[in-house]
């Protein structure tokens, strides 16, 4: 049994000192939105418990879907560089980007490169832009396959991207991992179905990714960006496919969305199927620091 566990948004606080030069772009919005929201709570406390107990859960694999920073800036894409340094071990843990690492022209790229033994694939080609995805990951006879959705977006933007040649790649790939008996693990920032979202954060290229899937399917496809502990599907070629999302690293107890959360996927192979089945842990009630499992589900 391969045991797989999925954290997202992480949104690394404290913020660092943002200078006026840096100030004047899109930033400036999020940056009035974390002085409201996020400066008032301790949930650093609670990031760090959920790596203890995501540790003490022993995964094969750890997969962060993207969301690690929050304004973009050069001081924060060396913050979760060091995080990721300290917590992860690059063979054991897949990152993809989100759009809050992407927030402005150019984050992008600096956080693909600093982040870089945690993104790129097994054939270690450096990734640069959205034309060196997917990258696919195998570990055993489990594929993880990172599609990139985070792209600088206008400000009060949030969307994704998800364009036509990266679906003609994700399609062979699929095909590839599919013929050769792997169990294929997609993973996204976007939400990746209808109506996930507000307009203004949702994924545009959609129909792209949902033909692929429609035409060659996937085990079990994972993202973040909601902050929710939704369990969707959309249409495979021959059942529906799951799609799972994990409520965001730092969200306290009593947060309007669910509190902070890891899911497990325990995964194997049973009379030529794949068998997977989800456990959602979370941070429990009144606490910063203990979490616990909440429920368990088998499809
Ligand atoms: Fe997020």
């Amino acid at each position: 049994m391969f045991k797989l566990a999925h954290i997202s948004d992480i949104h690394l606080g404290p913020l660092p000192p943002v200078s006026k030069r840096e100030l004047v772009s899109k930033r400036i919005t999020g940056y009035i939105n974390w002085k409201r929201n996020r400066s008032k709570h301790q949930d650093q406390n609670i990031t760090a418990s959920l790596l203890k107990y995501m540790n003490s859960l022993n995964p094969d694999h750890q997969i962060i879907t993207g969301d690690l920073i929050n304004l973009g800036l050069d001081s924060e894409i060396e913050n979760a560089q060091k995080w990721l340094e300290k917590s992860f071990a690059p063979r054991d843990t897949t990152v993809i980007c989100g759009n809050h690492d992407a927030y402005v022209r150019g984050s992008l790229a600096k956080a693909f490169k600093a982040w870089s033994p945690w993104v790129v694939g097994d054939k270690n080609k450096p990734i640069k832009t959205d034309k060196d995805f997917p990258s696919v990951r195998r570990r055993g006879k489990i594929s993880i396959i990172s599609c990139n959705s985070a792209r600088a977006s206008a400000p009060f933007l949030a969307t994704g991207y998800f364009k036509y040649d990266q679906a003609i790649r994700l399609k062979e790939i699929l095909e590839v991992e599919r013929k050769t008996g792997q169990c294929r693990i997609v993973i996204i920032h976007h939400a990746p179905f209808p109506n996930a979202t507000h307009k203004h954060k949702r994924l545009l290229g959609l129909n792209n990714f949902l033909q692929v899937i429609k035409t060659e399917g996937a085990e079990l496809i994972l993202h973040g960006h909601t902050h929710l502990d939704t369990h969707s599907k959309i249409k495979g070629p021959d059942s529906d496919v799951p799609v799972i999302c994990v409520p965001a690293a730092y969200q306290w107890a009593g947060h309007k969305k669910p509190a902070s959360g890891v899911n497990i996927y325990n995964i194997e192979k049973s009379d030529k199927t794949w068998q997977i089945e989800v456990e959602r842990h979370g941070l429990l009630k009144d606490t910063d620091t203990n979490f616990s499992l909440i429920n368990k589900t088998k499809f």
